[in-house]
């Protein structure tokens, strides 16, 4: 079985039942210093093995995943009752395919992604909103929305997965199903965990 798939249609089936996670994933990282950090993100798509994430450079969260100090990406869907824990290896997106999918971007992301350039990194600390705002409303001036290109921190990464843990708890009993996925020589391969 290919645990990809499996995430595929459960996704789908989440989506038809409204599931509030159905297009988001969580990413825990580790810095350098072994200290843990975890976000919610969009997840954009999926395909073969490859999960699609959108980020801004600026964040701390870029140097962990050049430092290669850890990261994995979760996925729980209640709506189906299935937690799925991904991880591999990362690769960043192509230019071309940041800059055409960053247009999508809404109208207020846009901004902010400038904000990045212009004020400060994502998640450093400022002095008040207000410093904040201002920014924002002064790009607004100088800035049409339609115009703006996607500014050179903006990036799109894709973890290439190669273990996959499935927890199921579809079982009545509670007795879960938990299954280790890893991808080896172009094929999955399933042992079953203690849940
Ligand atoms: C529903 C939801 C979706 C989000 N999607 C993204 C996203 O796609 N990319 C992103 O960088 N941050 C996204 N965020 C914000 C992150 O959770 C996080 O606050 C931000 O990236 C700063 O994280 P950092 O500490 O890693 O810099 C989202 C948050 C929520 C609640």
């Amino acid at each position: 079985m290919n645990p990809v798939q499996n995430i595929q249609s459960d996704r789908n089936q989440a989506r038809r039942l409204k599931d509030s996670n159905a297009d988001v994933c969580f990413l825990a990282l580790a810095d350098a210093n072994g200290k843990a950090s975890v976000r919610t993100l969009v997840l954009r798509d999926i395909n073969d093995n490859r999960f699609t994430l959108f980020i801004n450079k600026t964040s701390p969260k870029w140097q962990a995943f050049t430092d290669g100090t850890g990261h994995e990406l979760l996925i729980w869907y209640a709506s189906v009752q299935r937690q799925y824990r991904i991880s591999g290896s990362i690769q960043e997106l192509e230019a071309g395919i940041v800059k055409s999918n960053w247009l999508r971007r809404p109208t207020g992301s846009k901004y902010l992604d400038y904000v990045y350039e212009e004020l400060g990194n994502q998640s450093s600390i400022i002095d008040s909103r207000d410093i904040l705002t201002d920014k924002i409303n002064q790009l607004k001036k100088d800035l049409d929305a339609q115009s703006m290109q996607s500014p050179p921190m903006v990036a799109g990464i894709e973890l290439i997965a190669d273990r996959i843990d499935v927890l199921d708890l579809n079982n009545q009993d509670r007795i879960h199903d938990r299954r280790l996925y890893t991808y080896d020589g172009g094929t999955w391969t399933s042992r079953v965990l203690i849940p």
